[in-house]
């Protein structure tokens, strides 16, 4: 798996975007994306730049480790920082109900938003997991009340079982951000809707 992304996968260009692996003068752009209140409304707490250097690092170990961790977009046409949007091994600070599985996810700086950058990263990523990497099914995560993101996993044919919500593990029940919803994508669902 790793071979066949670093290989084929390392820089892809799509209508409007690049999207890639991470880099060192990605931190600028990371520690302005994860500071940014509007974009952490739905993550306990603000990214000091500290954290942010700490979170560069770990995707870019990640990345080492899987071959893939949430890749980078950047605007083709000016090469600015968007954000990240793509799949990623859940590592989180317990396992999720869904593991082990492969999950796509998305954080984009606020002037991208609402302009379906995210839907247009996430479609080539879904193609790549089903067709090139052969997964058998792809899910996404999130707040009960991020509804912009639910919006994305919604426009990219994913479902939602409420008998499958579940508490994010390690954060207090009684938390606002404690519950979360789980989207599913199966192979021969991405197969069908793209066949039409
Ligand atoms: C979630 C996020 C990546 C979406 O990016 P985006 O490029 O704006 O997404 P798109 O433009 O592709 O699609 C957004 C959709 O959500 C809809 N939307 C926006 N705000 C919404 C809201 N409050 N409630 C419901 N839907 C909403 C938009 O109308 C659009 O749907 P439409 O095309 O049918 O109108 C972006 O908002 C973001 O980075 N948020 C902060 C980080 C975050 O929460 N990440 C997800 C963590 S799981």
């Amino acid at each position: 798996m790793e071979e066949v992304l670093l290989d084929k996968c390392s820089r892809v260009e799509t209508e409007r975007l690049v999207l890639r692996r991470w880099e060192e003068r990605d931190l600028d752009g990371v520690i302005r994306m994860n500071g940014d209140p509007r974009v952490m409304e739905f993550f306990r707490s603000l990214n000091t730049p500290d954290e942010s250097r700490q979170f560069l690092e770990i995707m870019m170990r990640q990345e080492e480790k899987h071959g893939f961790c949430f890749p980078v977009v950047e605007d083709k046409e000016t090469g600015a920082f968007l954000g990240f949007c793509g799949l990623n091994i859940p590592g989180y600070s317990g396992p999720l109900p869904c593991e082990p599985c492969v999950e796509i996810g998305w954080r984009l700086t606020p002037e991208t938003w609402g302009k379906g950058i995210a839907v247009e990263a996430a479609k080539f990523w879904l193609r790549f997991g089903f067709e090139t990497l052969q997964l058998d099914e792809i899910v996404a995560i999130t707040v009960v009340q991020n509804h912009k993101s639910r919006r994305v996993m919604e426009k990219l044919g994913m479902t939602h079982d409420p008998a499958e919500d579940f508490d994010f593990p390690n954060v207090d029940q009684d938390h606002p951000l404690c519950r979360h919803v789980l989207y599913r994508l199966s192979a021969d669902k991405f197969h069908e809707q793209t066949s039409d």
